[in-house]
């Protein structure tokens, strides 16, 4: 069985190859590197023992698609590629609406036209708007609060559309909390251009000297101690809930989502402890202000993933901190 993987050599489409490589698939990626390097899936070989077929291309281009389903025998698409960072999104809409929903346009012309019905997409908490009560269920109000999330509802919409006007199709929506970690290989992890903008990359970086410290973004939120929570998830968890929407894609019809999460809050303070346990490196920082738009804790109820699909988060925020450490340790600065 043959998965193509769009956005497959970035942070969590890199830890997913080596899953499903690990799981016995052949898996042919379609990355145009916008945000990310080759050496990422030669790692993954490297981790796995196993070869992937790369193709280097704009998922926005039907004719290249065209080519590569041609070429390959593809039975399902894991489709991560996209843009993904919110201030952006607010700044250059358009470029999201382009590029995110743009992809998933011509990447669903070119599945019809091979007739392959099976999908797997990245979405993220980030639909659920500012949400009325925690933990979050999938059945809850979904909205918009940045264009960047607007794609992801966009997305959704256009999926189940996808599936009312053709039962046969199988579409996993998979709703991501906070991923961070990395392969315990130290080999592949997270590796932002530029300041990043979120909360473990800005530490690890701290961590090695790239930055000199940590602005922690409010410490008035209605949390333990103040400041803002997370439910973060661990990527290689977050990537072996793709193999079991995979499998759930191979074997049901149906378009439905699923919260990926471990279902417990950190705080910035909390992850920021551990991090400074898991490395013995001091990471100091200053208070800062709010950041506009942030709410005061988001956390998953996975309740559904688990029944449905068989998944949960097994690693905690020590493994996370751990992995990511020796990520950046070994590649500080990441794959440049
Ligand atoms: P990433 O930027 O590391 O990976 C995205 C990949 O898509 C990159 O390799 C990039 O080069 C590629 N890409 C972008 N536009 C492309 C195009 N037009 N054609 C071909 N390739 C293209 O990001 P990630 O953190 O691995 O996120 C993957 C997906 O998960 C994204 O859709 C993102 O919105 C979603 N998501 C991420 C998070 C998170 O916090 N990391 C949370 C929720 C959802
Ligand atoms: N934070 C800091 N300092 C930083 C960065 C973040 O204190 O330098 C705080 C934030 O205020 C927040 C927490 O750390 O309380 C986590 O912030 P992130 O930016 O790491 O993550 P977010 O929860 O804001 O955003 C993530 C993804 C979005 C997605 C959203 C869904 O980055 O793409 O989850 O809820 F939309």
């Amino acid at each position: 069985m043959s998965i193509l993987i769009t956005g497959g050599a970035g942070f969590i489409g890199s830890h997913t190859c080596v899953e499903i490589l690990d799981a016995g698939y052949d898996v042919v990626v379609v990355d145009n590197l916008s945000n990310s390097s080759r050496k990422a899936l030669e790692r993954v070989e490297k981790i796995t023992g196993k070869t992937l077929k790369f193709y280097e291309a704009d998922v926005r281009n039907t004719d290249a698609l065209r080519k590569i389903f041609s070429e390959n025998s593809i039975d399902a698409v894991i489709h991560f590629a996209g843009y993904k960072a919110v201030g952006e999104s607010v700044r250059e809409p358009l470029k999201y609406y382009d590029n995110n929903i743009g992809c998933t346009v011509s990447l669903l012309s070119v599945m019809d036209e091979f007739g392959v019905k099976r999908i797997v997409f990245s979405s993220s908490a980030t639909v659920y708007g500012i949400p009325e009560k925690m933990p979050i269920t999938e059945e809850m109000p979904l909205s918009a609060i940045n264009p960047y999330g607007r794609t992801k509802l966009f997305i959704e919409e256009i999926l189940r559309d996808r599936y009312n006007a053709d039962n046969g199709w199988s579409i996993a929506l998979l709703r991501y909390f906070n991923p961070i970690g990395a392969h315990k290989s130290g080999l592949i992890g997270e590796s932002p251009k530029g300041i990043p903008n979120n909360l473990m990359p800005f530490i690890s970086q701290v961590a090695v000297g790239r930055l000199t410290e940590l602005h922690v973004f409010g410490d008035d939120y209605n949390t333990s101690d103040g400041t803002g929570s997370r439910d973060y998830i661990h990527v290689v968890d977050l990537a072996k809930g793709h193999v079991k929407a995979i499998e759930w894609a191979f074997t049901h019809t149906g378009c439905e989502a699923f919260n990926l999460g471990t279902g417990k809050g950190t705080t910035v303070m909390e992850l920021r402890d551990a991090f400074v346990r898991a490395s013995g490196v001091d990471i100091p920082y200053v208070i800062d202000p709010r950041r506009p738009g942030d709410l005061d804790e988001l956390y998953a109820s996975c309740d559904k993933a688990k029944s449905v699909l068989g998944w949960e988060a097994t690693l905690n925020i020590n493994d996370m901190c751990k992995d990511t450490w020796l990520w950046q340790r070994d590649n500080p600065n990441g794959y440049d």
